[in-house]
């Protein structure tokens, strides 16, 4: 259990982990992620200081809290809640974040690592989704795997993930033509399409594994995913459900992201 290790490791280096998370805007979704977020740290025994600010907040105050925490040798891990209010360049915020303290991944120094297969901090959800598949016993080496989406979050490290363990990739996206001649063919099926139940039954094949990462709101306002989720479990051999599948493996993620950069940090201060 991550928790036991973190109890451990703060009697060792006197001091816990700690995550701070910033959220800029009222965006529900995201509001109800960071707080899950928040939950998580607490059971994990990760310190998290969450810092909301209003969707007016200018970029250069955003990069300015982002420096402050860079310099602040209590924070080991900084994230900044996606998306951001339109008028901010998240580029240039995530770039802000000091690349040591960079838990999502997403620092251009760390996708430059993931694509180029040096060590570096993985994003969260494509680091959970390959925890789930190895804990389901998928074999990945070899197999043909099908990523529909193509986001800096999930689609394209996802796929670069797969392609580091052997998989056959193929990244379909919303321009992709007849999206179901190709999801026929996955063996392992990734949907991150942000598209409610895209995907039916007649698109996959028997015996898939099909992973949903869509996050999707009905009118009614209950959450749903990418995969037509009863059609489809049907045919499959492993699925996820929204909610409860992929959601709780890219927390994990982020927790072992923290416990990583705060050991890295760690051992460079007890190494000077
Ligand atoms: N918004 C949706 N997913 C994520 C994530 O993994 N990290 C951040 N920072 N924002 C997100």
């Amino acid at each position: 259990m991550l928790s036991s290790s973190v109890a451990q490791y703060a009697a060792q280096y006197g001091r816990t982990p700690h995550l701070a998370v910033i959220i800029a805007g009222d965006d529900e979704g995201s509001k109800s992620y960071v707080r899950a977020k928040a939950r998580a740290s607490a059971e994990t025994g990760i310190r998290n200081t969450t810092i909301e600010l209003p969707a007016t907040v200018s970029q250069q105050e955003l990069c300015d809290l982002v420096q402050s925490l860079n310099a602040d040798d209590d924070v080991d891990g900084i994230l900044v809640q996606l998306p951001l209010p339109e008028h901010i360049d998240s580029c240039a915020v995530i770039s802000s974040v000091a690349l040591e303290k960079d838990v999502d991944g997403f620092h251009p120094l760390n996708v430059a690592a993931l694509w180029q297969k040096r060590p570096c901090t993985p994003p969260c959800t494509p680091r959970g989704i390959i925890r789930l598949l190895d804990a389901a016993g998928v074999e990945i080496e070899g197999k043909r795997a099908v990523v529909v989406g193509r986001s800096n979050i999930v689609g394209m490290p996802m796929s670069k993930m797969l392609l580091d363990r052997n998989a056959t990739v193929t990244t379909a996206h919303s321009r992709t033509k007849d999206l179901g001649a190709i999801t026929s063919e996955a063996e392992i099926l990734v949907v991150a399409a942000g598209s409610p139940h895209l995907i039916k039954a007649d698109m996959v094949r028997d015996g898939a594994v099909v992973i949903d990462v869509g996050v999707n709101r009905t009118p009614d306002g209950h959450l749903c995913g990418d995969v037509d989720f009863d059609a489809v479990a049907a045919k499959a051999s492993v699925i996820t459900p929204v909610p409860g599948g992929v959601g709780p493996m890219t927390i994990c993620s982020l927790m072992e992201n923290t416990v990583e950069c705060y050991l890295k940090r760690m051992n460079n201060v007890a190494g000077k």
